[in-house]
């Protein structure tokens, strides 16, 4: 098969390269120059592990493009994959402006029967009003079909995640697109679920909807938890045993973040609203995940009131492991408290740290490793739960102004923390050494 993707985010980007992996020709398509040129060498713009060799060993098999030009990426293609971005606006909404671009695109310029397949996370409806949109522009006699084939790959594991997903959500109006469709990801191996369009629009967000309030959920388990002087990570246990509830996603931390739940909670929000429809849960949801990524700083306030000129570690500034993704993090949140509090930071991550440098402010210093992050500290603070700082050289805590440790992502066991006499504040879990809080203020 011939296949086009438009867009080569995190989404458009790693279908093209998976695409290309299990047999088909791709050619990629995407407005900057200068990423398609990086591309074309192999070069990922995003940090995915796998992703560029995946990308270099496909190119070199001649069957992986790149292009600027939507003329040329459109030629010959049986299939289109739009996977451009669809950015929040001001209220919540998703912003299709790209979409619809692209479906004018798609209209002027193709020569074939073609099937058009929407990656992007859209409202429902989307794929309809691209469907009237290719309609009221095409400038040859083809036949075009929509499909809603939404995505579910996590950052960090995206490679690993399309080979070994949970299903493909295949929605269309047409069973023979849906069939082809079927048939381009057969060698994935991963079930596939048909439905028609605006279920399959609706799959997505409720998904994402349900994982995040999941968190929520868990979240506020452990806010109780604390105070009851019970232990999450035991409840957590015990409610996961429940096939009906599931082990997954009752981590308990600082919220989530990333470029997906955020966005898409809010959006669900925005879809129900233009329905009438007040989404009471979900707006909880949303509402306590912003209580909780200001977690860290609450502790840390009750802890040490006055922060002027206190030297504080920050380990983990991605909004999780495995990804250089900055968007939504706890981290942005916490390092404008501290620095109007007048702390000083000295951050860590291993990945992150160049795009942190575009987004926090200048005053934040920079480590090259955890330990040189925590050394000499007043108190370190945890908000990605990386191995490099879960694996951190436990003597360094000695070399700390005072230890102590508050961890939004429980990355260490209690007893250890009373041992090595840290006085650490977790999520959700009873505080260690906490007793030692007499001697430093
Ligand atoms: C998510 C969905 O999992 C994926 O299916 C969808 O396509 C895009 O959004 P992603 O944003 O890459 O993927 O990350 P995910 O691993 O789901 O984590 C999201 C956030 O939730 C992170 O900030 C993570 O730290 C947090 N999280 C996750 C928790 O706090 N607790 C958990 O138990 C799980």
């Amino acid at each position: 098969m011939k296949i086009s993707v438009v867009g080569t985010g995190y989404v458009g980007l790693v279908t093209g390269v998976s695409l290309s992996e299990i047999g088909h020709t791709v050619t990629c398509i995407d407005i900057d120059e200068n990423k398609v040129n990086k591309m074309r060498q192999g070069k990922s713009p995003i940090y995915e592990p796998g992703l560029d060799e995946m990308m270099t060993k496909n190119i070199e098999s001649n069957r992986l493009f790149f292009t600027t030009d939507h003329k040329q990426g459109f030629e010959g293609a049986d299939v289109i994959y739009i996977a451009v971005g669809t950015p929040e606006k001001e209220d919540g909404s998703a912003n299709l402006a790209f979409v619809e671009q692209v479906a004018k695109d798609i209209a002027t310029n193709i020569k074939k029967d073609t099937i058009v397949v929407t990656k992007s996370t859209v409202p429902v409806g989307t794929n309809h009003k691209v469907k009237q949109i290719i309609h009221i522009n095409l400038v040859n006699d083809v036949k075009v079909d929509i499909v809603s084939n939404p995505e579910f790959l996590k950052e960090g594991s995206a490679i690993e995640d399309s080979f070994h997903g949970d299903r493909i959500v295949v929605g269309s109006e047409s069973a023979q697109a849906a069939d082809i469709i079927e048939e381009i990801n057969k060698p994935f191996g991963v079930t596939v679920y048909k439905t028609d369009i605006r279920s399959a629009e609706m799959i997505k967000y409720a998904s994402n909807a349900f994982l995040a309030t999941k968190i929520s959920f868990i979240n506020e388990i452990s806010n109780i938890c604390e105070r009851v002087d019970a232990n999450v990570e035991e409840v957590a246990e015990g409610m996961g045993m429940d096939k009906r509830i599931g082990s997954q996603f009752l981590k308990a931390g600082i919220g989530y973040g990333g470029s997906c739940f955020p966005k898409d909670t809010k959006a669900l929000i925005q879809i129900a609203g233009n329905v009438d429809y007040e989404f009471e849960l979900l707006k909880g949801v949303v509402n306590v995940n912003k209580k909780q990524q200001a977690l860290l700083l609450n502790k840390l306030n009750e802890r040490l009131p006055d922060l002027k000129g206190k030297r504080i570690a920050l380990l983990g500034l991605a909004f999780k492991p495995n990804t250089d993704d900055m968007r939504e993090a706890a981290s942005i949140v916490v390092t404008e408290n501290l620095i109007k509090a007048g702390a000083e930071i000295v951050a860590f991550d291993p990945i992150a740290t160049e795009n942190a440098k575009t987004l926090l402010s200048e005053k934040v210093n920079y480590a090259e490793s955890a330990e040189e992050a925590i050394k000499g500290s007043d108190a370190a603070l945890i908000l990605t739960e990386w191995d490099e700082i879960k694996n951190v050289n436990r003597e360094v805590f000695d070399t700390m102004n005072y230890p102590l440790v508050i961890d939004g992502r429980n990355c260490f066991k209690l007893e250890e923390m009373r041992e090595r006499r840290v006085e650490y504040h977790s999520v959700g879990r009873p505080s260690i050494n906490n007793d030692f809080k007499k001697i430093y203020a």
